[in-house]
């Protein structure tokens, strides 16, 4: 009995994330976000990493979020009194230190034990907008309190309602001033890179998390007290119509995250919706072979005026820049400052959020703008 309690906490600790987190480069050594993605590779466990990198099908979408900036090219101007420039960006009634935000990610304890905590801490340090994940490993409640403000929440309406509501209240409850409503994964999805990063894995997974359905729901307090018998995390019945719903169960300002069209952007502004966030899921939702940044000029324009955010491949300061020229008022990154937490937790985290912020600058201070509301579409061409 003794030996095998031992050998199941050695297979606990063997699947452990940041096992040999002093085996990874040192955050020093780090140039760029990019450096991150192998620093965090070292650490994890082989299906945790699959399950951050995959995207659909042949993960060409994945691909063409990268790609896409590609198309565009910076207009610089000369001549600027450029010694100080000013990142500093208003969403929804908060100022924050700069346009770049981390999007939600589920799961966050796959990649650090402490999950979205240390997360939290360098949001707070840096004055950077965290979104809390329906999905996450820590709930609304504890986040907010690390983080000493409401955070953001993305919501993915389960298939039933009563969940939903559920969600909501404590939402509500504890002051979220948005709800990003994610719309882009209601028909289901093939992630193979992940199925096939789980087969090299030779860890028991179900010895350190549990694998059953109870399980998942166990280890996401955004499911606690509701009931989770026979309930599906997307509902597939979903309908513009539904957001009338939504609109009842809650007093913050609704974002449609998961849009990619001029059609549905038109859509979001005859509904009432507050705001777009132009997304894949990071090249997770369908294949549609279109990166995020090829989408945002239509959408801008059928957003008429809208807020539109962004996400999708966002890895150097000139993609960021390049969104905020074409119109975007902020731009989220998901994988980056999970590299980031993985290899080194909250400096890991802040220092992907130092790199971006420095790059911004850079490239602005290049273009010769001195703050975020003077990027235009004059700074920006394509090919
Ligand atoms: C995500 N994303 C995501 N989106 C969402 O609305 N709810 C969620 O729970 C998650 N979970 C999640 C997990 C993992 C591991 C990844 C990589 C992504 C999508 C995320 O919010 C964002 O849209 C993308 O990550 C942006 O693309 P990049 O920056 O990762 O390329």
């Amino acid at each position: 009995m003794h030996a095998i309690e031992r050998r199941r906490f050695l297979t606990y600790l063997a699947g452990s994330p940041l096992l040999s987190a002093a085996d990874t480069t040192p955050l020093s050594e780090i140039l760029n976000v990019m450096d991150l993605e192998p620093a965090a590779r070292a650490v994890l466990p082989p299906a945790h990493f699959g399950y951050l990198a995959t995207g659909v099908d042949d993960d060409a979408t994945l691909r063409a979020n990268r790609q896409g900036f590609e198309r565009f090219y910076l207009r610089p101007r000369r001549l600027v009194d450029i010694r100080t420039v000013d990142l500093r960006t208003e969403l929804f009634g908060t100022v924050w230190d700069s346009p770049i935000a981390l999007a939600p990610v589920g799961n966050q304890k796959a990649f650090h034990p402490e999950g979205e905590v240390p997360v939290a801490r360098a949001a707070k340090a840096r004055k950077t907008l965290q979104v809390l994940s329906t999905a996450a490993t820590t709930s609304v409640e504890d986040l907010a309190r690390e983080l000493g403000r409401p955070p953001w929440y993305q919501l993915y309406t389960a298939s039933r309602w009563d969940a939903v509501e559920s969600m909501l209240r404590r939402v509500e409850h504890t002051g979220c001033p948005v709800v990003l409503w994610t719309v882009d994964t209601h028909a289901g999805r093939r992630t193979e890179t992940f199925e096939r990063a789980k087969r090299l894995d030779k860890r028991e997974c179900a010895a350190c998390h549990g694998t059953r359905r109870e399980d998942f729901f166990r280890r996401k307090p955004m499911y606690a007290g509701v009931n989770v018998e026979s309930l599906g995390t997307t509902n597939p019945a979903l309908q513009w119509a539904d957001l009338t719903r939504l609109r009842k169960l809650t007093s913050a300002k609704i974002l449609i995250k998961g849009i990619e069209t001029r059609e549905d952007a038109q859509l979001c502004r005859e509904q009432g919706v507050d705001g777009i966030v132009v997304s894949n899921h990071g090249g997770r939702a369908e294949e549609s072979g279109r990166g995020t940044i090829e989408c945002l000029p239509e959408v801008i324009e059928g957003a008429g005026g809208l807020p539109v955010l962004i996400d999708g491949g966002f890895r150097r300061g000139t993609d960021i820049f390049k969104a905020l020229a074409l119109g975007a008022k902020a731009v989220f990154v998901g994988r980056p400052y999970i590299w980031g937490l993985a290899a080194h937790g909250q400096p890991g985290v802040e220092k992907v959020i130092d790199m971006l912020n420095a790059e911004l600058a850079l490239v602005m201070r290049q273009c010769g703008v001195t703050s975020v509301r003077q990027i235009g579409k004059s700074y920006v061409g394509a090919r």
